[in-house]
């Protein structure tokens, strides 16, 4: 553990500079590509035909708008917290929090999520091990990968990256002969109503970009490295969602992909490579694997930056000796991501890790507007865009998601203020 002043004078532990720009954007590609292209895409294919290719595009225009925001924000303070620690300095502390809560509360529930997901496709590949024992197993995995630190779970993210991103363009390039224009029609059967939802939808699908912000006390030259890669990370990831949903929808149509959890195995079926089917199996577990991991990386550094204002309990900001990884947080979250995994349920979760990560970006467009002139790279509009479409898609949700989340909120706060009322517990704010 290594220790610094700030600026209050009081003694902060650090984490270690191991990140590099290659890593950082495997970090990032690892934190997107997972459960939303390989799942997602067919329930929005469900709710809007092939029309949800503009909900996709929809989508990944509010991600990239977001994305900048977080990429100057990220370059004017490179700390472990991302928008939390932004919100904190720019807004004030309530904001800082809310940001930091929602980020937890759906990140948790995106990794239970994506755990499911990874074991019901493993599952597949290997029918004789049970998705769920699967998913326990692959939570297990992951977590002891981090606890051995950032440098190994940096090497094995890439590793994992690299399959996933070979398997989804070898879909897409070896699946253009059955493309077939008689299946975007009827192109667009639920009109605008069901573009939004699947707009909505598809976000989740572009979530995890400002993973990579949340390690800013992790990673090499931080103001150079992280905008750069959070800008290369978007852009792969919008270009290869629209040459695989394209692929997909123009191959078995929307009924095809909206009638299966496993859209783009059950497209493969109609190419003319039958072997693609096991290359997109082996694409589905390898991605979600790497969403899982990010993801745990993501939240227990979240855990840590929250904790050093004691915004959580002191001991999920401990820094552990061998590895100077924030040792506590990521058990914990391996434990709640478990929970998650073995009792929750797909669709409720995915609605709610969207819609409280909604309110996180929007927080992160509104910190951009607030940034001082000399720190701003890109111009405003892009931050005030980014913020109208975090409204928008967090509206379009099921008004049952929307209370949850903000019952989620309430309780944040609540537990907040318990924390505080602790003698000996009072938080710097700054
Ligand atoms: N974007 C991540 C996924 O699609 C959360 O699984």
């Amino acid at each position: 553990m290594q220790n610094s002043q700030d600026e209050n004078s009081e003694v902060r532990p650090e984490l270690r500079r191991d990140i590099t720009l290659v890593d950082a954007v495997g970090i990032g590609l690892g934190a997107i590509i997972g459960a939303g292209i390989f799942v997602v895409t067919g329930v929005a294919a469900g709710v809007a035909g092939p029309a949800f290719l503009i909900g996709l595009l929809i989508a990944g225009m509010a991600a990239a708008c977001n994305a900048l925001s977080s990429a100057e924000l990220a370059a004017t303070y490179p700390q472990s917290g991302g928008t939390y620690e932004y919100g904190y300095r720019l807004l004030s502390p309530s904001a800082g929090f809310a940001a930091g809560w929602m980020f937890l509360a759906s990140k948790l529930a995106a990794g239970g999520t994506v755990a499911l997901g990874f074991g019901a496709y493993l599952s597949k590949l290997v029918p004789s091990v049970p998705a769920k024992y699967a998913a326990v197993g692959g939570v297990l995995v992951l977590t002891a990968a981090n606890l051995f630190g950032i440098k190994k779970a940096g090497k094995l993210n890439t590793a994992i990256v690299a399959v996933t991103l070979l398997t989804l363009v070898v879909f897409a390039a070896v699946g253009i002969p059955s493309f077939d224009t008689a299946n975007l029609t009827p192109f667009a059967p639920f009109g605008i109503l069901g573009i939004a939802e699947s707009s909505a939808l598809m976000f989740f699908a572009y979530t995890g970009y400002a993973r990579i912000a949340t390690l800013g006390e992790e990673v090499h030259e931080p103001k150079k490295t992280i905008p750069r890669a959070i800008v290369i990370t978007i852009i792969v990831s919008i270009m290869l969602y629209a040459a695989v949903a394209i692929v997909a929808v123009g191959s078995i149509g929307a009924p095809g992909l909206a009638a299966t959890s496993s859209p783009l195995q059950e497209a493969s079926r109609s190419f003319a490579f039958p072997g693609v089917v096991w290359v997109v199996g082996i694409g589905a577990t390898t991605a979600m694997f790497g969403v899982l991991l990010s993801q745990i990386v993501g939240i227990s550094r979240m855990m840590f930056a929250m904790a050093r204002r004691r915004d959580l309990p002191d001991f999920l900001g401990h820094v552990s000796n061998k590895h100077a990884v924030p040792a506590i947080g990521i058990i914990l979250t391996g434990g709640v991501i478990l929970v998650l995994a073995v009792f929750g349920t797909l669709e409720f979760v995915i609605s709610a890790a969207s819609f409280t990560i909604l309110i996180y970006y929007g927080i992160a467009n509104i910190c951009a507007l607030r940034l001082a002139k000399k720190d701003k790279i890109y111009p405003k509009w892009i931050s005030a865009t980014g913020l109208i479409f975090c409204s928008a898609l967090a509206i379009s949700l099921p008004w049952i998601v929307v209370g949850t989340g903000l019952a989620t909120l309430a309780v944040g706060f609540m537990f907040r203020m318990i924390l505080r009322s602790i003698p000996g517990s009072s938080a710097p704010t700054s």
